[in-house]
């Protein structure tokens, strides 16, 4: 079975749906660890109660992206992580990990990518109007949300959506899609992707 390594920075309930995929058995891999660069964050505690192990670190107790990176590929490698799967980590990955995991790196992002990329997404698309917008699962690169795409699913945006209602609807499309598509890389992708 592969083993991945979820990086988080935030409330997690991606999280928890890769978490509850994995245990219902519609997601066939492991999640050998959590890499969460803020001690504090709602995401860790979801992790400890799956006794998923868990790895954080302050950024800014390092000198250096290069320094921590090379901190974190030290316990993906002790993990015997095969991929790393990016929900709501707040950084951009550097040069260190995007050489040790080529293509194994995947991100979940909230729009239609390339339309809204960076922060806030889903305000960015509530506020230019946009009738439709949704969710990206990318490979990562050294851009910012800009790797090749996997799979995207819209989301409609109605006359009398708030934005509250469209973060809803987002939130819950990326529970649903973001484990069936990583269970569909690793059933389809991993000979050609993940060697
Ligand atoms: C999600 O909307 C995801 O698309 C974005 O960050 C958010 C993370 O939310 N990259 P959560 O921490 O999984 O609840």
């Amino acid at each position: 079975m592969k083993r991945m390594a979820i990086f988080a920075s935030g409330t997690g309930s991606n999280f928890q749906a890769i978490v509850d995929a994995v245990q219902k058995g519609s997601l066939q891999a492991t999640i050998a660890l959590l890499i969460c660069d803020k001690p504090e964050a709602p995401v860790v505690e979801k992790a400890k109660r799956a006794n998923i192990p868990v790895f954080t670190f302050k950024p800014k107790e390092f000198a250096s992206k290069a320094v921590f990176e090379s901190l974190i590929c030290k316990q993906l490698q002790d993990a015997k992580v095969d991929f790393i799967v990016l929900a709501g980590y707040m950084r951009l990955i550097g040069p260190t990990l995007l050489q040790a995991y080529p293509n194994k790196i995947i991100n979940l992002h909230p729009s239609l990518l390339p339309a809204f990329p960076g922060k806030e997404a889903i305000k960015q698309a509530f506020q230019a109007g946009v009738k439709i917008t949704g969710i990206t699962i990318h490979y990562v690169d050294e851009g910012m949300d800009t790797g090749p795409i996997i799979a995207q699913e819209a989301v409609a945006i109605h006359d009398d959506d708030t934005l509250f209602d469209v973060e809803r609807k987002i939130h819950q499309v990326e529970h649903i899609f973001y484990p069936q598509t990583l269970q569909k890389l690793c059933l389809t992708e991993y000979e050609e992707e993940f060697t």
